[in-house]
């Protein structure tokens, strides 16, 4: 009988091979955890805060529970409720816009730029008018980094002072990553990330932090982690949450850590192999002037006509995984239509969500088996 030997499935994102780089360092942090028992605040979650300061170049870190929190701590504490208005991109993990619409508040949806996929300044400022437009007080702007490479923040920014918004960067997806020489984490008035495992620096569960220059906001951030506690640990002072990052997720980062710059490394050496392979048959990822990635996804377009569910299954045959990074923008799913969007519509939003998608992106990706990958999307393209 003619046996068909199907390749092996390659990981989409290698968490197993992270592991044994790191080999016992984990294990040995978790144990000092175990041993010592403050899994709530332990010294672990203040050495992080200190250690993400320093790589970041933001004053204050204050840590918490998972991205979605670090966006909703920020705009709980800066008083955003109903009848203000959050201008976030429609292109982005559905976490951006829920934080918004968690406090009451209505996101408004913007377009994207056609190449970097991150907000397009020219549809913020119609986002605002649109806001204004429908009775809205326009507050924030939460630009998104999307995929691991920074936002453009400088016209963002001007926009925002110009019209009295203050900016809140969703970086979810690119802590380590860079604009004009900075890391982010200083841009605005304040950067969340999350640490879910999937992300460049990820943690073994849920898990965020804050990045911000501003000392008030900070400690109103450590208040609104723990319910709200003001001074007196049972005067609670405002409405909060339990947010906190656990002691063994802090240990388990400052290992990570450790290794993360070189990571950082490895991950732009694979998205330039993956751009010198395959620039010639889809549309690869291009960095903009001044903007570095962390590369947490690496999305490539497909060309006109091809199918994608064809070219996924194509992959797949070949034992390559791949995923699709958002194939409803958020002004396109059932929970976030009915929110207003920019005027004049959202189409880049609407044209990437339908040819975009994800392949293996990892820093411990060696060559082989990208060749591997890069042969069978030559192969599937067309399919
Ligand atoms: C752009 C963006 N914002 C926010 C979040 C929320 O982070 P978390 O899953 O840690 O709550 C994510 C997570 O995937 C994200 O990609």
């Amino acid at each position: 009988m003619n046996q068909h030997l199907r390749p092996e499935p390659l990981p989409f994102i290698d968490i197993a091979a992270q592991r044994r780089r790191l080999g016992k360092s984990i294990d040995e942090a978790v144990e000092r955890v175990l041993a010592h028992c403050q899994f709530i605040n332990g010294p672990e979650v203040a050495q992080l805060e200190a250690e993400l300061a320093a790589f970041s170049g933001a004053r204050h870190v204050v840590t918490c529970a998972s991205g979605t929190d670090a966006l909703r701590m920020v705009l709980m504490a800066k008083g955003v409720g109903r009848g203000d208005a959050v201008l976030c991109p429609s292109f982005t993990f559905c976490a951006t816009g829920e934080a918004v619409a968690l406090t009451g508040a209505t996101p408004v949806l913007v377009d994207v730029d056609e190449t970097t996929f991150n907000m397009d300044a020219n549809s913020l400022q119609r986002g605002i008018a649109t806001a204004t437009r429908l009775g809205l007080k326009p507050k924030a702007v939460m630009p998104v980094d999307l995929f691991g490479q920074s936002a453009d923040h400088d016209p963002i920014g001007r926009i925002a002072e110009a019209e009295g918004l203050f900016v809140l960067d969703d970086a979810a997806q690119a802590f380590g990553a860079g604009y004009k020489g900075r890391r982010l984490g200083s841009f605005g008035l304040a950067t969340a990330t999350s640490f879910f495992p999937a992300k460049p620096l990820g943690c073994f569960g849920d898990g965020g932090a804050i990045f911000t220059d501003d000392a008030e906001l900070a400690a109103t951030l450590r208040s609104i982690r723990v319910h709200g506690q003001g001074l007196d640990k049972y005067d609670n002072v405002r409405l909060g949450l339990t947010g906190r990052l656990d002691t063994l997720q802090a240990a388990i980062l400052i290992e990570k850590l450790k290794i993360f710059e070189h990571e950082i490394e490895a991950r732009n050496e694979v998205a330039e192999r993956y751009a010198r392979g395959l620039g010639n048959v889809v549309t690869v990822p291009r960095l903009a002037a001044g903007c570095t990635s962390v590369w947490a996804q690496y999305t490539i377009r497909l060309p006109k006509g091809c199918d994608r569910d064809g070219f996924a299954a194509a992959l797949k045959a070949q034992g390559v995984p791949s995923a699709i990074y958002y194939p409803k923008s958020m002004h396109q799913q059932t929970a976030y239509r009915d929110f207003p969007a920019a005027d004049g519509g959202l189409p880049v939003s609407e044209n990437l969500s339908s040819d975009v998608i994800s392949l293996p992106m990892h820093a411990y990706l060696d060559e082989a088996t990208q060749a591997r990958i890069i042969e069978a999307v030559r192969g599937a393209v067309g399919t």
